[in-house]
């Protein structure tokens, strides 16, 4: 079986930080033609800077990141500082990830995607984005050709049954940018969505960050220590024993399909003004008879993604 060849659109934050070390720690599963940057957890600048640093936490200086669009296709942007920090990877240390050891390449990341799509064979690559997806919109809509060119889209966001996590209804991916998800998700691509329904059951417990710590490669403690900060804002907000890991569940389905379960059912986005805004709008009973489109995880076991995550960790030495 070859290599997924994947182009990951992302908005480090501290999970979208485990998706680009899991994924670079995967190379016989995952081969990462490039990262491009999404504005988020914190703005674009921010983002990509913090892109190159975990990059440069493993001394990577191959992985290109392309900068992407600094703000949603409609209205401003909405960021997460109090969850990820001012720095969008903030830690518990409060020391800073090292420096980046490389800058980001002047094509923009739109370019990068269609670039990179035009020049590959048909259905060969996947598009993973685990962040907003107004990159993804972008590149849909200059060349929606090429753009469907892709294989597949796998992305962290949206939510079935669970509430929203930055308002009652919407989780924050499709809250920040809602008219480039439902442009995404009338695309006709392959889409598989990891929501709050399978994100919340990945829990970084204080074993699990244990675990990770105590890993004897390069990266573990630094890891650790990103972790712990990520883990505040959610555990006092949920009162779990942790918060929820959801971004590197993208590159664990990829790598590893059967820790999750799916179920396609149709799913639309609420884009009118009001508590809605922003919902991910499952059929979990197709009461509607609409086109099942999205391929949802509704189940994963935390066990076996967290062992994934921390052998794979073991990579970086
Ligand atoms: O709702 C969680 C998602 O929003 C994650 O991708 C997190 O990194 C933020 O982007
Ligand atoms: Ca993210």
């Amino acid at each position: 079986m070859s290599a997924n060849k994947i182009i990951l659109d992302c908005d480090p934050g501290h999970d979208d930080a485990l998706a680009i070390l899991l994924a670079l720690s995967s190379p016989k599963e995952i081969n990462c033609l490039g990262i491009t940057t999404s504005a988020g957890n914190v703005p674009l600048e921010l983002t990509t800077k913090n892109a190159l640093k975990v990059l440069a936490l493993i001394k990577n200086n191959k992985i290109e990141v392309y900068k992407g669009c600094p703000k949603p296709l409609v209205g401003e942007l909405v960021t997460a500082e109090n969850v990820h920090g001012e720095s969008g990877l903030d830690t518990g240390s409060g020391t800073s990830l090292p420096e980046p050891i490389s800058s980001y390449n002047n094509k923009h990341a739109v370019n990068f995607i269609l670039d990179t799509l035009k020049e590959a064979p048909n259905n060969e690559i996947t598009l993973v984005a685990t962040g907003p997806l107004t990159n993804l919109a972008a590149a849909f809509s200059i060349d929606p050709q090429t753009f469907r060119r892709a294989k597949r889209i796998v992305l962290m966001g949206g939510a079935g049954f669970e509430p929203g996590n930055i308002t009652p209804a919407a989780e924050f991916n499709i809250y920040v940018d809602p008219f480039a998800a439902k442009s995404i998700f009338q695309s006709e691509l392959e889409i598989f969505m990891f929501g709050l329904d399978v994100t919340h059951k990945m829990i970084i417990t204080s074993s699990r960050l244990k675990a990770i710590k105590n890993s004897s490669n390069m990266v573990g403690p630094s890891v650790a220590d990103l972790l712990t900060f990520f883990n505040v804002y959610d555990t006092k907000k949920y009162g779990w024993d942790g918060a929820p890991l959801h971004d590197p569940c993208t590159i664990a389905w990829l790598i590893s399909p059967d820790i999750f379960e799916m179920k396609k059912m149709s799913v639309e986005i609420e884009t009118n003004n009001g508590p809605a805004y922003g919902r991910t709008v499952a059929d979990w009973f197709n009461v509607t008879n609409k086109k099942k489109n999205i391929n949802v995880a509704i189940n994963g076991n935390s066990d076996k993604f967290f062992e994934l995550i921390t052998k794979r960790l073991n990579f970086f030495d």
